[in-house]
């Protein structure tokens, strides 16, 4: 028998969420490959007659939720939003995540904190006890980038974690640019103790534009495993 693969449970996860959306409802739609299968499926039930409005929360969501046929809005537009429906690279027991493996983490958050309910959809295997396995990425302005990337180290120390701070680069070895033309410096911690302290001590420094620790603003969590052969959320 095939075993359950990455997609399946990706799937599952999307489906799910997928029955949460209803006519009228105004969405900020996530990034990733997990959100890029939400696209996909709220897709089809839009050709099937539902009316929705998202916001998308980069320019490859942009371009992929123009392909499946839903109608878009901007934030300016529309300020308030219904439900976002995003993926993560982390989540612990708090519902408080890692994201930003994409470097979409910016426009991500901003819609997330306009959203009055945040539903996440991962892999089960993105669940931890403590995060910090995955790299933490921290978004910054170019300008001064040597001297922030020195007071970012300071702050991730301060926070009682260790660990390489490194420039995240393209695949032609350029420091990679955001969707808002920033680069990320991605923490390797291995375990961040205290989010909430580690929050407060990159947000001290001025050339961070936004950190990857999504922390109080998930809602719900829609986690896929493989059981008895099948893919089964919780
Ligand atoms: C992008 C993100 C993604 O949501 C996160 O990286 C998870 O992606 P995937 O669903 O492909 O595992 O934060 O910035």
């Amino acid at each position: 028998m095939r075993g359950v693969s990455g997609p399946d449970l990706r799937r599952a996860a999307a489906e799910r969420a997928v029955a949460l959306v209803t006519d009228g409802m105004r969405l900020g739609i996530g990034t990733g490959s997990t959100a890029n299968v939400f696209i996909a499926l709220l897709g089809a039930r839009v050709r099937d007659g539902l009316d929705v409005v998202g916001v998308p929360t980069s320019e490859a969501t942009r371009v992929a939720a123009e392909a499946a046929g839903i109608r878009l809005a901007t934030l300016e537009e529309l300020p308030e939003l219904d439900l976002t429906v995003d993926g993560a690279d982390e989540i612990d027991g708090a519902m408080r995540l890692i994201k930003g493996g994409g470097a979409a983490l910016l426009r991500e958050k901003i819609v997330a904190f306009a959203s009055r309910r945040m539903v996440v959809i991962a892999d089960a295997a993105k669940y931890v006890e403590t995060l910090g396995a995955f790299p933490l990425p921290i978004e910054v302005n170019p300008f001064g980038l040597g001297a922030t990337h020195r007071a970012v180290e300071a702050a991730v120390a301060a926070a009682g974690c260790t660990g390489r701070v490194v420039l995240r680069r393209n695949a032609g070895s350029e420091p990679l640019r955001t969707d808002g033309g920033h680069h990320i410096l991605d923490a390797h911690l291995g375990r961040i103790p205290d989010p909430e302290a580690l929050s407060a001590g990159l947000w001290a420094v001025p050339g961070v534009v936004e950190h990857g620790l999504f922390l109080g603003l998930a809602t719900g969590a829609i986690l896929a495993e493989a059981r008895d052969g099948a893919a089964h959320v919780t």
